[in-house]
């Protein structure tokens, strides 16, 4: 079967993989209706193509925190990906080096920071923050990806508590572990998997764990780190904890309301991901692309706003980008490809997108993402501020030609 598409990896990954790790990685909450909601919002929305534009020059590269991105969009953070192969970090941060993209490494991951740096050593990495256990832990890790030149720090603030994952929990796969017969015993049907398991040894959160010459934490944290406890008395005040360790870009990740996203704003956070966590946290939350303008709306231009959730075609991204997103994250789609093939799987995946995201702004005759507005979607009733703006007369048009009160695809 050709791999023409995420969906070709995703089902080639579930063929791949035991049922277990296949359901961790495409699992959501509950119902799975978020999951669900993600990707119905994502096709219920029309893209308008404007015709006879010359296109003959693409670039749908962004620029974003300094850095030029050769795509719009950067990989999610993804905790227990070794799951799926050892060394999944560092093989997933050395397709998006090759794809030209940013990689963000999760707080749950399985590869230390020194080594996902030394795999990528030209990539564009951030690190993701989980502040779990002892506040010295989240401090720590923040020490060690500046050390070894991490750009950007994303604090993830959609898990007070894990989102109820039952396809987990009807395999066992929880803390402790109770693993049921059907389980096991389909693992021993994917000797592949296993077998690179047993080479690489059970994944550990290595990153979460004191270093041999670091002080040991507390037998407290330990069993709240086992069971991905969190600290919940986490707040917004809590930011100038975080800034007076990070000086770099700090974006706030898992936000999906307009209050929110101000007071991210005002609590000086450099960037917001509109996120729901893939649909793995509330499962009554909102897709993430249908919570998106009002976010745009409420930080109307002051920091880059991104979205992930769902995207599994270019033309996904592009919708994320005609209504305001500066960029995207893409999480299981290149997880699918690591699954398949390793890194080479997982940047095919990513130059897939990439080819996607090119393809989709030819057809809609915009040669540059900044050229991407609301005028490319086709939401009935649906009319942006720059819409109703646009026809206030008088309104000046913005820097970037049109009348827009979105943020301008911005580099900052
Ligand atoms: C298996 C898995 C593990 C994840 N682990 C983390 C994590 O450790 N930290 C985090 O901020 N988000 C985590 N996420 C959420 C992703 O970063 C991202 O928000 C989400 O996957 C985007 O949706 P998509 O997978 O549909 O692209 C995880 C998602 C998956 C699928």
């Amino acid at each position: 079967m050709p791999l023409l598409n995420v969906d070709d990896y995703r089902r080639r990954a579930r063929r791949v993989l035991p049922r277990l790790v296949f359901d961790y990685v495409d699992g959501g909450a509950e119902d799975e209706r978020c999951l669900q909601r993600n990707r119905d919002a994502l096709e219920q929305l029309p893209l308008i193509p404007e015709c006879l534009r010359d296109t003959s020059a693409m670039d749908i590269g962004i620029e974003l925190f300094g850095r030029r991105w050769r795509a719009p969009f950067a990989v999610a953070p993804i905790g227990l990906a070794g799951l799926v192969r050892p060394g999944a970090d560092k093989l997933l941060a050395g397709a998006a080096q090759a794809a030209g993209v940013p990689f963000i490494l999760s707080t749950a991951s399985n590869s230390r920071i020194e080594d996902v740096r030394a795999a990528a050593p030209d990539a564009a990495l951030w690190m993701q923050l989980y502040v779990m256990g002892e506040r010295a832990i989240a401090e720590r890790i923040v020490r060690r990806a500046r050390a070894v030149g991490f750009e950007a720090l994303v604090l993830t603030v959609d898990v007070p508590v894990s989102g109820l994952r039952e396809r987990d929990l009807r395999h066992g796969f929880r803390v402790p572990m109770r693993l049921t017969p059907g389980t096991v015993l389909n693992m021993a049907r994917h000797p592949g998997w296993l077998l690179r398991l047993a080479r690489g040894g059970m994944p550990r959160f290595e990153n979460l764990l004191p270093g041999a010459d670091e002080a040991p934490v507390s037998a407290q944290a330990q069993a709240a780190l086992l069971s991905r406890t969190m600290d919940r008395t986490l707040t917004w005040e809590s930011l100038g904890w975080l800034r007076k360790l990070w000086d770099g870009p700090l974006l706030i990740k898992g936000l999906l309301g307009a209050e929110d996203a101000k007071r991210a704003v005002r609590h000086g956070a450099d960037g917001i991901v509109v996120s729901n966590h893939g649909g793995r946290q509330l499962d009554a939350a909102p897709a993430s692309i249908a919570a998106l303008p009002r976010i745009v709306d409420a930080v109307g231009g002051r920091i880059p706003v991104l979205v992930d959730g769902g995207m599994r075609r270019g033309s996904d991204v592009v919708k994320a980008l005609v209504l305001g997103a500066s960029g995207t994250l893409v999480g299981r789609a290149p997880v699918y490809g690591l699954a398949c093939g390793g890194e080479q799987g997982a940047l095919a995946v990513l130059q897939l997108l990439a080819q996607e995201t090119e393809r989709t702004m030819t057809l809609l005759g915009a040669t540059q993402v900044h050229e991407l507005g609301p005028r490319h979607v086709d939401r009935p009733g649906f009319r942006s501020p720059s819409e109703q703006a646009a026809s206030v007369p008088g309104l000046k048009e913005n820097t970037l030609g049109k009348a827009s009160i979105y943020p301008a695809h911005a580099t900052a």
